[in-house]
């Protein structure tokens, strides 16, 4: 299914080209913003977080404010129609007829995508559920070409819970795409990157190592990327205490790492990075976050002047399959056409890249 918007629901919607040009523009803007102060005057942007945010919202909001532009939305769904019962077909159906662009952020995976389905304007994926976060990246990207001038040749340590982060599965596939990246994914043996990463890490070429020691890792890296346990995606409250305070990163622990090595963070923190790192020159999370609000009016900006296509759904509509993630968007929205990639026995669904083996 191809629709006439050019939505941003994963970064391989579009070429490396695409994300490249982007950061460029980003740049750009961070040199003189006030060049930039009336790109989208008259235009609205419509934000609808049903999950909780402050970045990630609040950025994107500047962004459309410095650009002249203005805002419309919710970030609790409860003050509005969702919590008389509407479905995510009708509201999206709605705001997209009020605006230019929509950002949607949902706790269920694959929602953005539903959403995009149906909307009558372009649609940013702002956070699906643990699934993908394909905007936190971009800043990331753009955080490293600021602060290490280059997207390739840099081991990447990724470190916290690598299975429900969506932040760290965007990041992963991201930098695959460039030449001669390596990662080492720090994680308990529970909270290890999920299969469909590390087979997009491979079938690009780049090596990863796993290992449950952020001390052994720490020397060897170019970037560590911290990450705070997901506390709302775990089953019960005993398996987050498990996972809890593994993962300290502290100003004794940054002694093992180079003297150009960066840490990064998408954050909220809770306390995986000691507050004394935070005065440590290698500490990039906040400057991060200000990156993130650069690159966003970027995006919007390039959603708005874009005439492209975005292919939604490449696969076929298997009416009798079910998605095998209970999370997954298609077991709330019923009405979904059920479609899948692959062929033979294995499928991959398409909205939430669950991948499942069928018995003949
Ligand atoms: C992240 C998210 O929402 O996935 N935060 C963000 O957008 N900057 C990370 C997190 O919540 O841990």
């Amino acid at each position: 299914m191809i629709s006439e918007f050019p939505h941003l629901i994963d970064l391989d919607d579009h070429p490396v080209s695409w994300w490249n040009g982007l950061l460029r523009q980003a740049q750009d803007i961070l040199r003189d913003p006030a060049l930039y102060a009336n790109s989208c005057r008259g235009k609205i942007m419509g934000t609808l977080f049903y999950e909780p945010s402050t970045r990630t919202q609040m950025s994107f909001q500047t962004a459309m404010l410095r650009l002249g532009g203005t805002i419309i939305g919710f970030d609790n769904p409860q003050t509005s129609s969702v919590a008389k019962g509407e479905n995510l077909k009708d509201t999206t159906k709605i705001v997209s007829g009020y605006s230019d662009v929509l950002v949607i952020r949902h706790p269920v995976p694959g929602a953005a995508k539903a959403a995009a389905l149906t909307a009558d304007c372009p649609v940013i994926n702002a956070g699906d559920g643990g699934h993908l976060h394909p905007t936190q990246t971009l800043t990331d990207l753009l955080t490293l070409k600021c602060e290490k001038g280059t997207l390739s040749g840099l081991t990447i340590g990724l470190c916290g819970d690598l299975l429900n982060g969506r932040t760290v599965h965007s990041l992963c596939k991201a930098m695959s795409k460039y030449p001669d990246n390596r990662f080492i994914f720090i994680s308990t043996r529970e909270l290890a990157m999920p299969s469909y990463i590390k087979d997009v890490v491979r079938a690009h070429g780049c090596t990863f190592e796993e290992t449950e020691s952020l001390e052994d890792a720490l020397p060897k890296l170019d970037m560590l990327y911290m990450t705070r346990i997901q506390r709302e995606r775990f089953p019960s409250e005993e398996a987050y205490l498990a996972q809890k305070d593994t993962y300290i990163l502290t100003t004794k622990k940054m002694k093992l790492a180079r003297p150009d090595m960066i840490v990064m963070h998408p954050l909220p923190r809770v306390d995986e990075i000691e507050v004394a790192v935070d005065d440590d020159p290698r500490a990039m999370y906040f400057k991060q976050a200000r990156y993130g609000m650069y690159v966003r009016m970027s995006l919007i900006l390039t959603m708005l002047q874009s005439t492209a296509k975005t292919e939604l759904l490449r696969g076929h509509v298997h009416s009798g399959i079910v998605c095998r993630d209970p999370r997954c968007i298609t077991h709330k929205e019923t009405y979904l056409p059920r479609s899948f990639t692959g062929t033979g026995t294995t499928l991959t669904c398409e909205y939430c890249d669950e991948r499942l083996l069928l018995e003949h």
